[in-house]
């Protein structure tokens, strides 16, 4: 059903259009109170075996939805409605800004992947801190509160940009993400290097301690598929030694390996971060290599080409507490969370695991014991 109304109206559609439409629509949803209790109860049924914790939070489920999609934090409860159980907002910059030249988002639908180079365009943390303050939820959930830099702010003053919207924004976070690794925003992904991360996540640490006195605010870090396998150890290593909370693993790719089943070469030339199912592999491997190194002491969170179930319970076997997607909600559709749970809790039920974080890391600890 969904795969016709893509089909026919979504896929004819500018994708930046198409986005916006379905926002607005998803907004108007969970404005709608009648709607709104009979849509949750369609697409968000919850299943207990699913249930975790993570980041000091109780949570319905593992699986939710990956920053980018509710840049300004407008759609938490829409998104809730729609079955997420967590949501991350952003990425938020110091400064509003208006993001790269239209256009800027492409959908490879044969491949199932996009490329976007959005460019961090956001309201600013001020706006996006506000209308946190203001919010009201109906649907209460868990707000991961994603922050960047300002695009024109030169590097050497980027530890201030992050902890301008620190001190704005982390009273209003469930944990809060340090991006480092968006490949639209020259330079941010030098931030990744230890030398240059490590006063970062330190000062942004500090920002969050000093404004949230009644509560210790989870820290991430999000990192790129892109970084070289001892520069991913390198930062499970710091994550480690600064008691960071987590990462997540991953964002979007520079590369465009995977690719091929697309008709249009002149989509996979465009500049930008790739997503979707050709960063599946890179990505689980990632997160492998993440749990190899910090095993059950960091929450890590696996994103990157999750379509299914299947790929998510993957993840978690592979050591994710918590999941997150984006690009397959594009070609799935609202029905994609309630069918990813369904799935996830029957995998669960046939597993040798009584519940969801025993199984977490399971595959990696039997491959250590084999
Ligand atoms: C259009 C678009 C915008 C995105 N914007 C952000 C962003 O602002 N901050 C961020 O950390 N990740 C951003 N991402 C990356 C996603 O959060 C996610 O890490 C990545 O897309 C891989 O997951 P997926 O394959 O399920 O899409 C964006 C992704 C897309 C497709």
């Amino acid at each position: 059903m969904y795969q016709l109304f893509f089909n026919l109206i979504f896929r004819r559609m500018d994708p930046e259009k198409a986005h916006h439409l379905a926002f607005r629509w998803i907004r108007l949803a969970a404005r709608t109170p009648v709607l709104r209790t009979f849509v949750a109860a369609a697409l968000a049924p919850r299943y207990k075996e699913l249930r975790i914790e993570a980041l000091g939070r109780r949570m319905h489920g593992p699986f939710g939805l990956a920053a980018g999609f509710d840049k300004n934090a407008v759609a938490i409860d829409g998104m809730t409605m729609l079955g997420f159980d967590h949501v991350e907002i952003g990425t938020v910059t110091a400064q509003p800004q208006p993001g790269n030249p239209k256009k800027r988002l492409f959908r490879l639908v044969p491949d199932r992947a996009l490329i976007n180079r959005m460019g961090f365009n956001n309201d600013g943390s001020a706006s996006v801190a506000a209308r946190l303050a203001a919010r009201n939820p109906v649907f209460p959930t868990t707000v991961g509160v994603n922050i960047g830099k300002t695009k024109i702010v030169p590097e050497e003053e980027a530890v201030a940009d992050y902890v301008t919207s620190t001190e704005r924004l982390a009273r209003h976070a469930d944990y809060l993400v340090v991006n480092v690794s968006s490949p639209n925003t020259p330079g941010l992904r030098n931030l990744q290097a230890v030398e240059h991360l490590r006063p970062l996540l330190t000062a942004v640490r500090e920002a969050a301690d000093r404004t949230v006195t009644d509560r210790r605010v989870p820290l991430l870090v999000k990192i790129a598929p892109d970084l070289a396998d001892a520069d991913i150890d390198a930062v499970a290593d710091l994550a480690l030694e600064l008691g960071l909370d987590g990462i997540i693993a991953t964002n979007t790719t520079i590369a465009r390996d995977g690719l091929g089943l697309t008709s249009d070469p002149a989509l996979t030339a465009e500049t930008g971060g790739l997503s979707g199912a050709p960063v599946k592999a890179r990505s689980l491997e990632v997160l492998r290599r993440l749990y190899a190194r910090v095993g059950d002491r960091i929450t890590l969170v696996g994103v990157g080409g999750i379509e299914n179930a299947e790929d998510a319970w993957q993840r978690i076997l592979a050591g994710a507490t918590l999941v997150q997607g984006y690009s397959a909600f594009i070609y799935e559709g609202p029905f994609w969370c309630r069918a990813l749970h369904k799935g996830l809790a029957a995998r669960l039920d046939n597993s040798p695991y009584a519940t969801l974080a025993e199984a977490v890391g399971a595959s990696a600890r039997e491959e250590t014991a084999a």
